[in-house]
């Protein structure tokens, strides 16, 4: 097995949502302290259908006296979602990570902006956890715009209320905080944000990201999105996952987004 490949035991797969899952797996120690924005592939140990780990973002690392206990959220999208939203306690998991880039953190800048769709809070959730543990940025610092269709997908928001104090809930329909896309809620607030001093990080549904890219125009703020395309491999071997992004010459490249990325320069991605 490779040296990445875990076997870990289900302590919680629980539905906190409608279709929403937080999934707590206890693994071996030698399990590496991921950075913010890496993922695993994730499968049942020992079940041949289907035989390919989907890709989850790992939402909370804590590093216990000899094990490791890690967290996902996610949703149920499709087959592989599903089996692994009928895994009880106990149940086995084969985890293999931690696999990616992660977020670049800028410690000097005096805002960081956070802006989630759905269940793209995972990853900059552990971006939060680690700003406050490991960079000492205090919460008033950390702006978190998260948007969902309506309240029922509103998910992970009991962690990030300890993690960050200022936090704009939008729904589409106005089930929960305000009325309006998550992109609207910040462009409002735009002008309260210095560019050279503040970080932006994404992630979400392709829609939301591109009408960011088209808010933030040309490269004016720092922002770093977390993309996600179909896997297979995870670790860069089959080019399944390839996306294209401009290089520095500006010419288009392709680039895998489980070992290239998954976190990108949002000004660099080309959106089709
Ligand atoms: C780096 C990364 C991190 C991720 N983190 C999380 C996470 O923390 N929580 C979570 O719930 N999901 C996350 N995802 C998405 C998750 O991997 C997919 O929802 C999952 O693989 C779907 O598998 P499935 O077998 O359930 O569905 P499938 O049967 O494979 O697909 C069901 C439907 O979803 C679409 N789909 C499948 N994968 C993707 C994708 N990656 N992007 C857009 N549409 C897709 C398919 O086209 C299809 O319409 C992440 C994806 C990536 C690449
Ligand atoms: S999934 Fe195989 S290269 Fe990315």
């Amino acid at each position: 097995m490779a040296k990445n490949i875990f076997i870990g035991e289900i302590l919680r797969n629980e539905e906190i949502r409608p279709n929403y899952f937080l999934m707590k797996v206890q693994l071996p120690d030698s399990f590496d302290e991921p950075r913010p924005g890496q993922f695993v592939m994730i499968r049942i140990a020992g079940l041949s259908e289907p035989f390919l780990g989907r890709p989850i973002s790992i939402y909370s690392y804590s590093l216990r006296k000899s094990f490791v206990e890690i967290e996902f959220l996610y949703r149920i999208a499709g087959k592989g979602t599903q089996i692994l939203a009928g895994l009880i306690k106990s149940s086995q998991v084969e985890v293999h990570g931690p696999l990616g880039g992660s977020y670049e953190v800028f410690p000097e800048k005096e805002n960081i902006v956070f802006i989630a769709g759905g269940i793209g809070v995972a990853p900059l959730s552990l971006l939060a956890q680690y700003l406050c543990k490991n960079v000492c940025l205090v919460p008033s610092r950390m702006n978190f715009y998260l948007g969902a269709q309506t309240a029922k997908e509103i998910v992970g928001l009991d962690k990030l209320t300890r993690l960050c104090y200022n936090i704009q809930i939008c729904t589409d329909d106005g089930s929960q905080g305000r009325k309006s896309l998550v992109t609207q809620a910040f462009a409002e607030d735009i002008k309260k944000y210095d560019p050279a001093n503040t970080a932006v990080y994404a992630c979400g549904p392709k829609g939301m990201m591109k009408a960011l890219a088209g808010i933030l125009g040309k490269g004016k703020f720092a922002c770093q999105v977390s993309l996600e395309e179909r896997m297979a491999c995870g670790t860069g071997a089959c080019m399944g996952c390839a996306v294209a992004v401009k290089d520095k010459q500006g010419d288009v490249a392709y680039k895998r987004v489980c070992s290239d990325g998954p976190v990108f320069n949002l000004a660099d991605v080309i959106w089709e």
